[in-house]
């Protein structure tokens, strides 16, 4: 679809000129995106996880625009990014197992579900009406100057359409929102390439909303998993992370027609890791579904991944995108 296609009976599309930018890692392209931001536009950022859409947290129209601009239903709650563990004590309120969390310094790829403070400018769209704030510090060097320079908290969900692959290089950014945001910062192919960990404090105990890219260190004592159907993480349909094709799981051998996701010792037509590595699964993950999508694969198939580490994760994506439709993409 070509920018100029994009529907423009809305005020946020009216106000899009119909072309985004491509800004370099440089010192010119922060301060491009951060001008950008205070204007209230949409900047699509790296971060050691996903690309993130960015908007000022605290301007309501900005953050209304990333709803938007992804398709998103509105009681779905955003993450705020923040430059320092300050400024997030500054919109949330710290249970004493969150604060040790972040005591030495705030881990990679850990979002913290917190009790929102009331009165701190954040745009009530940000919590979609929760009394909680979701906060995370990235540590991607590109995603802190970008934050330093803006000086604010930056409202960032994955920037995909919502229920599509999150994004791991500014081209998906662009294959999905291209004309519907002001800008991507490129930084080039993210770290990990699978989303942060969500941890939420429901009577002060650390709970398991998002299974993700940080892991518990083996020092702590074993997470509470949120139950199923729980409201607390509303993001959490089952067919969040789905790609267009059909995909099923657990696939030795491929059947006819379907194009094959190998892992370790299951070659398939391409391989999450040849070696069996899970975190090269994990980095490889959303580029070959997108591959998939790219290419026009209507059935996938994917070999087995151990059920352990950073696997859980891989699968618990791969069972939301093998799970069946909504009706209602939402
Ligand atoms: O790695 C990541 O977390 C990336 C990068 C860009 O930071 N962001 C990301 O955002 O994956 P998003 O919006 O695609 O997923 C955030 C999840 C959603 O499922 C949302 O419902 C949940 O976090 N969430 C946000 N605020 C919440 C809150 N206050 N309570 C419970 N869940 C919340
Ligand atoms: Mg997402």
């Amino acid at each position: 679809m070509q920018a100029g296609d994009w529907p423009r009976n809305t005020d946020a599309a009216s106000r899009m000129d119909g072309t985004t930018e491509r800004l370099d890692p440089d010192a010119a392209g922060v301060a491009r995106a951060a001008d950008l931001l205070r204007a209230g536009r949409l900047v699509a950022f790296p971060t050691e996880t996903v690309y993130g859409l960015g908007a000022d947290a605290r301007q309501g129209e900005a953050v209304a625009a990333i709803f938007e601009a992804k398709g998103r239903p509105r009681f779905n709650p955003l993450i705020v990014h923040v430059p320092d563990v300050r400024e997030a004590e500054r919109y949330g309120v710290f249970p004493a197992a969150a604060r040790s969390l972040v005591a030495g310094g705030w881990p990679a790829g850990l979002t913290l579900v917190v009790p929102l403070r009331e009165g701190t400018g954040l745009s009530p769209l940000v919590s979609a009406g929760n009394p909680t704030v979701a906060l995370r510090l990235p540590k991607a060097d590109l995603a802190q100057r970008l934050l330093r320079n803006f000086g604010g908290p930056l409202a960032g969900p994955s920037a995909n359409p919502s229920g599509r692959v999150s994004p791991t290089t500014a081209d998906h950014v662009l294959s999905g929102l291209s004309g519907r945001i002001a800008a991507v910062l490129d930084g080039g192919p993210t770290e990990a390439g699978l989303e942060s960990t969500i941890l939420g404090f429901p009577d002060g105990v650390p709970t398991v909303y998002r299974e993700g890219v940080w892991q518990a260190p083996a020092s702590m004592p074993r997470l509470t998993k949120a139950g199923e159907g729980r409201a607390d993480a509303p993001g959490q349909f089952s067919s969040h992370y789905a790609p267009k094709g059909s995909v099923r799981l657990d696939a030795v051998t491929a059947r006819p027609g379907e194009w094959h996701i190998g892992f370790g010792p299951v070659r398939g037509d391409v391989s999450l890791s040849p070696a069996g590595d899970l975190r090269e699964a994990a980095a490889a993950l959303f580029s070959l579904l997108h591959e998939a999508d790219a290419a026009g694969r209507d059935r996938i198939a994917v070999a087995p991944i151990p059920d352990r580490g950073l696997g859980r994760a891989i699968n618990d994506r791969l069972r939301r995108a093998a799970a069946p439709r909504q009706a209602f993409r939402l």
